[in-house]
């Protein structure tokens, strides 16, 4: 006997703790679905307290689910019109990333997509990455790739630039969704997005939101991690969490949309983006000599497929930045 209201849709999204899902979790509550969510532990208030503080502004069920436990996604997905599986496993400092990054993000989309298939979901949102799409052999500059490229997955095999299991990781489960998506039918859609910053729900500062801010915050290693991600991807492409979240519902929504959607509000190089960042907030010190360091992005990723299926994006570089600088700081880890 179904419990909700005549009407109301109800959608779930995997991996509802994290940065974007949760923020997703919220702005699907704002706009009436009622969601079922999946966290590893539910029962450790600390991880879960953003989302307990969001069943205030609607209906929010958690369940308990590991994308290495098969069979755990079904009760979640049961019921569900849309479902977003946008978890993964991530871990940057692995010695192992065969058993800690790839093997549990392609078994544990397939476990979510066969959990799917059983509950016969209408249309299901994979999030997955410009990592998936722009790791290739880079010549020249004034490079543009949209959703028909791909990640270069021999080169990651057998270069293994630094961070290696992650992009491998994101690029292997997508193309696995694909397939399984084909086989069974389903009506499979798969967002790509940049680096995210923007203000998180979630007791900590996630890890890409400190990356993103490391040319403002000072951290000589991410400001290295920026540059390695540059010389590796050919940009550095930031998008707002809030626009990457209003993408994945969209698309969820429109009837005409399919495939692959890239989402990436802004293109730019390291050197580029200090000096921009250097002149807007100059009580930060941020450096801005890089020596011949690329100062702009040699690759572009377009969303033009998103906005010409009708997407606009709300924020700009200017906007991303500031609402990171308040959040930062709202945190403490910036002062005024
Ligand atoms: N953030 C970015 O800049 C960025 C850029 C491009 C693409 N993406 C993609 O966007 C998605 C969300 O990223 P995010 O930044 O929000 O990540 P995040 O904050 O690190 O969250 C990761 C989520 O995955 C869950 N997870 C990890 N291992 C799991 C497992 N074995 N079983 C079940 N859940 C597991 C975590 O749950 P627990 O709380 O239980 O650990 C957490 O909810 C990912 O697919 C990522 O690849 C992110």
């Amino acid at each position: 006997m179904a419990t909700q209201p005549i009407g109301k849709k109800t959608a779930c999204v995997i991996g509802g703790t994290g940065f974007v899902a949760s923020l997703l979790v919220k702005l699907l509550l704002q706009k009436g679905y009622a969601v079922n969510t999946t966290a590893r532990d539910p029962g450790n208030p600390k991880k879960i307290s953003h989302l307990v503080a969001l069943q205030e502004i609607g209906d929010l069920k958690i369940f308990k689910a590991d994308l290495t436990d098969e069979g755990s996604f079904d009760a979640p997905i049961a019921g569900c019109d849309l479902v977003f599986h946008v978890a993964t496993p991530v871990n940057f400092a692995s010695e192992d990333p065969e058993n800690d990054m790839i093997k549990p993000a392609i078994q544990g989309t397939l476990s979510v997509l066969k959990a799917c298939v059983k509950a016969k979901t209408k249309r299901v949102v994979v999030t997955s990455s410009a990592a998936a799409v722009s790791i290739n052999q880079l010549n020249g500059t004034g490079l543009v790739m949209d959703e028909k490229n791909w990640t270069d997955t021999e080169l990651l095999t057998t270069q293994k630039p630094p961070t290696w299991g992650y992009p491998l990781s994101k690029t292997l489960a997508e193309q696995a969704a694909w397939k399984f998506a084909e086989e069974n039918n389903i009506d499979l859609i798969t967002v790509i997005p940049s680096l995210m910053t923007g203000p998180s729900l979630t007791p900590d500062v996630p890890s890409s939101i400190g990356l993103a801010m490391s040319l403002i915050t000072g951290n000589e290693f991410l400001i290295n991690g920026m540059k390695g991600m540059q010389m590796l991807s050919g940009s550095i492409s930031i998008s707002h969490v809030e626009d990457v979240c209003r993408a994945h519902i969209f698309v969820a929504e429109k009837e005409s949309a399919s495939g692959r959607y890239i989402c990436c509000a802004v293109n730019t190089g390291v050197p580029e983006l200090a000096k921009f960042l250097s002149k807007r907030y100059p009580q930060y010190k941020v450096p801005t000599d890089f020596g011949d360091f690329p100062s702009k992005a040699k690759l572009i990723i377009s969303s033009e497929k998103l906005i010409k299926e009708g997407f606009s994006f709300k924020y700009g570089i200017e906007d991303i930045y500031d609402q990171s600088v308040e959040y930062l700081k709202a945190k403490g880890v910036l002062q005024n």
